[in-house]
């Protein structure tokens, strides 16, 4: 009489396989579910961050004071492709799918950078990138531009808004970075973001000349409406934040379309 074995070493590995393929079969089915929550999440993400550096939604908060949500609030911006080197919108490029940072990466769809044109260290600089405006009775409001440049230990991702005039610096916030907590970090810090609304952007050159430095101007001279507190033992991530909002506001960022929108102004 045949006796079955289920301590035998050939039902051990089958039992053993197919715990992991039921699993597997578990955990992908329920990666896959939750895609379109992660990709919207992300997307409510990112809505958040433009609305917080224009100002428009409290740091902690997802409703501004009059209980509008960030879906409300983000429906007043106008979202469009734009050519950074003639400044011009390409209406050919679909902003809804248009990702900016995928294009950095294909030859076909930026450019090499050299030493000298690359203060923010990001090596490749796509053709096109998005910008968010918002307008109010037919004027400009606020303008958001993606920013991004390399701090101490990584890129930092974030956006850069401005106000009507297209010379003050309306806010500017992070969303990713790899900065140290505490150290470089403290570009999440709401303090330190408070003191970027105000800020002058374009000198007299109309070059964008905003300083990060270690001690202020005095008060109400011209030279201080440039300048933002350094950030205490991260002169790398301070570095990083100078150069890249004067690098995504020059002549190979958004410098021509800039200059374009307030021509039309
Ligand atoms: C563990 C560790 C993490 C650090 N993280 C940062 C950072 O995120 N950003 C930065 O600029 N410097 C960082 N630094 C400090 C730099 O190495 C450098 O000392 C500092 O930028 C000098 O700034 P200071 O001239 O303001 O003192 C870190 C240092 C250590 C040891």
């Amino acid at each position: 009489m045949s006796s079955f074995d289920k301590d035998s070493l050939s039902n051990t590995f089958i039992v053993a396989i197919s715990i992991c393929l039921v699993c597997s079969i578990v955990v992908s089915g329920i990666a896959v579910a939750l895609k379109p929550t992660q990709q919207e999440n992300k997307l409510l993400d990112q809505k958040q961050n433009i609305l917080r550096a224009a100002g428009l939604l409290g740091q902690d908060s997802n409703v501004d004071e009059q209980g509008r949500d960030v879906d409300e609030l983000f429906a007043e911006f106008d979202v469009r492709v734009v050519d950074l080197d003639s400044g011009e919108y390409r209406d050919d490029l679909d902003p809804a799918t248009f990702d900016p940072i995928r294009a950095a990466k294909d030859p076909d769809m930026s450019q090499a950078l050299s030493d000298s044109e690359d203060p923010a260290t990001i090596r490749r600089r796509e053709n096109a990138s998005i910008v968010y405006l918002k307008r109010s009775e037919g004027e400009i409001d606020k303008v958001v531009i993606p920013v991004r440049g390399y701090g101490l230990w990584g890129t930092l991702f974030g956006y850069l808004a401005l106000d009507s005039d297209l010379q003050t610096i309306s806010g500017l916030g992070f969303y990713s970075h790899k900065e140290t907590p505490g150290l470089g970090g403290e570009v999440d810090n709401s303090s330190w973001k408070a003191t970027w609304p105000g800020t002058q952007l374009y000198n007299d050159q109309g070059e964008p000349d905003v300083r990060l430095v270690k001690r202020r101007s005095p008060e109400g001279s011209k030279a201080a409406q440039y300048e933002i507190d350094a950030l205490s033992g991260a002169t790398f991530t301070t570095r990083g934040v100078e150069n890249l909002v004067n690098f995504w506001t020059g002549e190979m960022g958004f410098g021509p379309y800039l200059k374009r929108l307030k021509a039309s102004a």
